[in-house]
């Protein structure tokens, strides 16, 4: 059955990226639960990093929120040093991944082939891949935007079928509102959310791309999330730096 976008339940996930010790982060969970008591049919997920996984499991037992990586390796196991596999990030009670994200592209060359690896890998363990694509500023001015998003998108994409592809979630970051303070405007985001959703229309069938839930992330904040959740296709958030005060990220998932 095909759900209607807009009866979607919105997924509102925190990206700490390098942040936060073990005691900063059962102060914020602590703080963080008593304000979203009321929240509710939305899925609220924090990606820590990953010395955090284990106090924040134990804490996390009984709540709705719900753990998240911010990176894995594609092998379930082996010679990779320095490396986490899926088999890892399931043991530690995670249950969705992020990947792809810029900054993984940028700083440390993540190629759409290598994330593909990691999106197939990530299925089959039945972890919820959150695969961040984005165009640069420089992309967006030389009016590039759609032909990047198509091909992260259909490169990330490639070889998986309509049955491995349900627990997908895609997140639209581009890079220039990425940590900037400057979000792309609702209407600007909506556009490329639309596009990503008619691609998964040609890629796989109307089912997927109507249940697909496909999220926005760059500089949300509590002053703009009311607007950007009123887009038809925008499913939600991935929040940076907004989500690392309990105070901002809990507003934010309350609007949503
Ligand atoms: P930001 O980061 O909210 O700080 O812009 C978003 C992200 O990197 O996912």
């Amino acid at each position: 059955m095909t759900m209607s976008i807009s009866k979607m339940k919105a997924l509102i996930a925190a990206n700490w990226k390098m942040n936060k010790d073990i005691k900063e982060a059962v102060s914020f969970v602590k703080s963080f639960e008593k304000l979203i008591k009321n929240a509710k049919n939305i899925d609220i997920v924090i990606c820590p990093p990953f010395t955090l996984f284990s106090e924040l499991n134990q804490l996390l037992k009984n709540s709705k929120i719900k753990l998240g990586a911010q990176n894995m390796h594609f092998e379930d196991k082996g010679t990779f040093t320095g490396e986490i596999s899926p088999l890892m990030l399931k043991d530690a009670g995670c249950e969705y991944v992020i990947l792809g994200h810029s900054e993984r592209r940028q700083y440390f060359n993540e190629t759409d082939d290598l994330i593909n690896k990691k999106v197939k890998s990530a299925l089959r363990h039945n972890l919820k891949p959150i695969l961040c694509i984005g165009e640069t500023l420089q992309q967006r001015d030389n009016n590039k935007t759609r032909e990047i998003i198509e091909n992260q998108l259909i490169n990330c994409l490639n070889d998986i079928n309509e049955n491995e592809i349900k627990n997908l979630v895609v997140a639209y970051e581009p890079v220039w509102a990425i940590g900037t303070g400057k979000n792309a405007a609702p209407e600007q985001a909506e556009e490329v959310h639309k596009f990503i959703r008619s691609l998964l229309l040609k890629i796989y069938n109307k089912k997927i791309s109507d249940n697909a839930r496909i999220i926005y992330g760059g500089s949300v904040k509590p002053e703009n999330i009311k607007c950007l959740m009123k887009m038809k296709n925008i499913n939600g958030t991935l929040v940076g730096g907004a989500s690392l005060d309990p105070k901002s990220f809990a507003e934010i998932c309350n609007a949503a």
